[in-house]
């Protein structure tokens, strides 16, 4: 069972485009490499390999936790592909530095081959994103040929890492369930609501009961954070609370 981790805030994630920060020394690098730890023990030598981030709002570091994971374990000489299945905000291809082209959406629509949709980073992760944007996301994701992509990516590879849209905006966590082995929540201090975490789960837990636990992150105020103001209304605490989010 994964514990709570805490990522502690941090200058390095003022950027508006998530970073990848594991060096493994030290911070979140660390904290990354105990989540990695868990994701791997999680997989029970291999028998899950599918992980499924969610989270109940926007902006709470679902992206920046998945990336990071993905490095840590290809750092670990796992074999891992980050899928960006969050169509309404696409970022994974904007983290790993690589080209939007060819993505999922053309890939369905037959305009571009399964191996042109992997592509390969500098940090050893695969990535499979997104593409041109559509408004047939929930066909794509019930169709046969999207089924049988996962698949293939299951086979492929030791774990394939779901970056997912927010339970509580988007309901494509439906058609992500079923394919997946595991779910891992991820939430921010002063940004999910304690009500919305609960909402979030008792949703999620109906179609995917086997969520491994929660990530908190804690990123800071200021610039990045008044961006996302129109989903919640945020606030910011200066230091660790033991209650760490609000009701
Ligand atoms: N631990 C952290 N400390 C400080 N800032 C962070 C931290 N984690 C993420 N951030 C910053 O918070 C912002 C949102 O992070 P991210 O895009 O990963 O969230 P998300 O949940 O994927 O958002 P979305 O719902 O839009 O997909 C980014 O600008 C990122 O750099
Ligand atoms: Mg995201």
């Amino acid at each position: 069972m994964l514990k709570r981790r805490f990522f502690k805030k941090n200058s390095e994630y003022n950027t508006e485009i998530p970073k990848i920060v594991v060096n493994g020394t030290s911070g979140d690098g660390v904290n990354y490499n105990r989540l990695k730890d868990n994701v791997i023990f999680s997989s029970d030598n291999g028998k899950n390999k599918i992980f499924q981030f969610e989270s109940a709002v926007s902006g709470e570091g679902k992206s920046t936790v998945v990336a990071n994971t993905a490095v840590a374990l290809a750092r670990s000489g796992k074999k891992v592909v980050v899928v960006d299945l969050d169509f309404r905000r696409p970022k994974v291809h904007k983290i790993f530095g690589v080209n939007n082209l060819n993505g999922i959406t053309e890939f369905m629509l037959g305009e571009c081959e399964e191996k042109e949709v992997i592509k390969t980073t500098e940090y050893g992760v695969d990535v499979v994103n997104r593409g041109k944007l559509t408004n047939n996301a929930s066909i794509i994701f019930t169709s046969d040929k999207f089924k049988e992509f996962i698949y293939s990516l299951r086979e492929k590879y030791d774990m394939v890492l779901f970056d997912c849209p927010p339970v509580l905006l988007v309901s494509d966590y439906i058609h992500f369930s079923p394919l997946s082995d595991n779910v891992i929540f991820v939430a921010c201090v002063g940004v999910t609501r304690r009500s919305q975490l609960r909402d979030a789960y008792e949703l999620m837990v109906k179609s995917n009961p086997r969520i491994l636990g929660t990530v908190i992150t804690y990123r800071n105020s200021g610039k990045f954070g008044s961006r996302y103001g129109g989903y919640y209304n945020s606030r910011y605490y200066r230091g660790v609370k033991s209650n760490y989010l609000e009701d």
